[in-house]
């Protein structure tokens, strides 16, 4: 996912899968009609075997995007392509798997009757239906709760049946709508993992979030959203700035107060210097031609260097940059 989409040209990518043109999306709410821009003029082309994370914070239109998507809801102008067909098509459809937001079952069907379900409205024969069911509940780790009412699932187990039901058809792009949150920390690992594995096996992602931490290792692309506009779109690695004339340390200051502010006092001479406490230690913020400085003062005054990298952006910079660029009046 590239901006702008039409520039792309790489013949090393797989085929063009998805394809958004200008898609807009405006709701009418109310007695008086007030009209909600939810999505406005998002561009955006994502190609086979890629994962693309399509970020932005909540309401900034990432669900309305994906309903347009799937056909769902229409879009009110702009144009989708799925596999190169209309997402009405159901060619291009069986082709998909869906994840929707906080998805919901009857609470009376299992796991197996929803997998049944799901391999049923594909047109999966019986015998693939169960060898799929089987294999699926076993992937999302839900083998033991098979055969058990939804009713008193957890939160975490719904969003692995969601999961499941989304591979049925074994199709080639997942298109999940915040598969990671209300998760636990590990229920959040877990699906984490799943992405990574399913990534490996070719499959292509399409996934939405709205919490930008921890996600950088599933997308090889992303699209941010910021009130329904696309404000930064690309390859991580071309997104997320290295700086490499600034470096970020990671130190142990000596336990002894004395030689904690002497070594303090010597730091504070190095020019353009900053420290933060971390929960993980104090950290330097400093011009990289001053890191031979700081590790010289280290040396003399007790402390101790644990880390040290070139300083680069997290996602959260990229978006607030962009975000802070588009209240400025600046170019999104
Ligand atoms: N069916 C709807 N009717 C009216 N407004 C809607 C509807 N669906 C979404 N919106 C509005 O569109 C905006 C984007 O919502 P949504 O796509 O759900 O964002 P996200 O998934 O990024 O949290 C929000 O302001 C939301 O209130
Ligand atoms: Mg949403």
């Amino acid at each position: 996912m590239t901006q702008p989409a039409e520039q792309i040209v790489d013949p090393s990518r797989g085929p063009e899968i998805l394809r958004l043109r200008q898609l807009s999306k405006t709701f009418r709410v109310g007695f008086w009609a007030t009209r909600v821009q939810a999505v406005r003029d998002v561009s955006a082309v994502m190609y086979q075997g890629e994962s693309i994370g399509y970020l932005g914070p909540n309401g900034s239109g990432k669900t309305t995007s994906i309903k347009c998507m799937l056909a769902l809801i229409q879009p009110s102008s702009g144009k989708i392509e799925l596999f190169g067909r209309s997402p009405t098509d159901p060619l291009a459809r069986a082709r998909v798997g869906y994840l929707p937001e906080s998805p919901y079952f009857y609470d009376y069907l299992t796991p197996v009757e929803v997998c049944e379900y799901v391999g049923k409205l594909y047109g999966l024969d019986a015998r693939t239906r169960k060898q799929r069911t089987q294999e699926l509940l076993g992937l999302v780790g839900l083998d033991q709760a098979a055969k058990r009412p939804l009713r008193g699932f957890s939160k975490g187990m719904l969003q692995r049946i969601g999961i499941a039901q989304s591979l049925m058809a074994d199709p080639d792009l997942l298109i999940w709508d915040e598969p990671l949150s209300g998760l636990d920390p590990l229920g959040r690992k877990e699906v984490r993992e799943l992405m990574i594995e399913l990534r490996r096996q070719g499959k292509s992602l399409f996934f939405s979030s709205h919490v930008l931490t921890d996600i950088e290792a599933l997308c090889d692309g992303v699209c941010i959203l910021d009130r329904g506009v696309a404000v930064a779109q690309g390859r991580l690695a071309d997104l997320l700035r290295r700086d490499a004339l600034e470096s970020e340390a990671l130190l142990d200051l000596p336990a002894d107060p004395q030689l904690e502010a002497g070594l303090r006092a010597e730091l504070a001479k190095i020019p353009g210097l900053a420290l933060q406490q971390l929960p993980t230690g104090v950290q330097a913020v400093l011009p990289t031609q001053a890191v031979p400085a700081l590790i010289q003062a280290l040396m003399q005054g007790g402390g101790q260097l644990r880390e040290l990298s070139a300083r680069r952006d997290s996602l959260e910079d990229l978006f607030m940059r962009k975000a802070l660029q588009r209240s400025d009046g600046g170019q999104p």
